[in-house]
């Protein structure tokens, strides 16, 4: 499948199962090639990524249920975020995302004085970049993708549980699984026309 058909592919898939189409070290290659080739501001390669497959993976989402009962109470968490969570963890794996802000700073240090109050929001950028590929990249594959930010209040007993270095914050987890059989994702709703979101100016496509 070629990259453009891909990205018109990609959606949020949530109802997932416990299955992946790929083995695992398919899965950790394409994290791998993420980690070593998507671009960062002064090549500063500030994102860290955490793969967590089936034991790891429910122990991830029980986490997240128990924080999240507790920090709700249980009337609250039971009126939505239990089912959702639930639904995470029918997934087949979740790949934890980080920036590891000690290595922020180093480059921050590092770079020209105009560019010193941009590292943070290049940061974040990478991190998103990280994200979209193997988002892209999951889904080229045949599995159903969503991310989901239960961070910061998970942050800590996810960093206790696998022993995460201090300096990494925690992003987004993205969850994968075969999708459910006969899910229908509704077509994306386009809130302007493209001619408001993408102006072209010279060339071939001026209109
Ligand atoms: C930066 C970002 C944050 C998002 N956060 C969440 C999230 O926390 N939970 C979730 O279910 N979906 C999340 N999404 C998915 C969006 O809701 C989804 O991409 C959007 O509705 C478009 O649908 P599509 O992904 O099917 O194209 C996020 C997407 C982006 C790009």
């Amino acid at each position: 499948m070629s990259f453009a058909i891909a990205t018109q592919k990609r959606r949020s898939i949530r109802a997932l199962q416990p299955i992946s189409p790929i083995p695992d070290s398919s899965i950790i290659e394409l994290a791998s090639s993420a980690i070593l080739h998507v671009p960062s501001a002064f090549n500063s390669q500030t994102t860290r990524l955490t793969i967590l497959f089936s034991e790891a993976h429910l122990k991830l989402w029980s986490i997240t249920a128990s924080t999240f009962e507790t920090h709700l109470g249980a009337e609250r968490y039971n009126s939505g975020p239990a089912d959702r969570i639930a639904g995470y963890m029918k997934g087949y794996g979740t790949i934890l995302f980080w920036d590891d802000v000690e290595v922020v700073e180093q480059a921050r240090n590092g770079a020209p004085d105009v560019y010193k109050d941009k590292m943070d929001e290049w940061m974040h950028q990478s991190n998103g970049m990280h994200q979209y590929y193997l988002w892209v990249a999951l889904e080229e594959q045949g599995l159903g993708v969503n991310v989901q930010h239960y961070n910061p209040l998970i942050d800590g007993e996810v960093k206790k549980e696998w022993a995460v270095s201090d300096s990494w914050r925690l992003r987004a987890q993205m969850v994968f699984g075969l999708p459910e059989k006969g899910i229908v994702v509704g077509e994306k709703e386009q809130k302007l026309a493209i001619e408001e979101r993408l102006k072209v100016f010279g060339g071939e496509g001026e209109s």
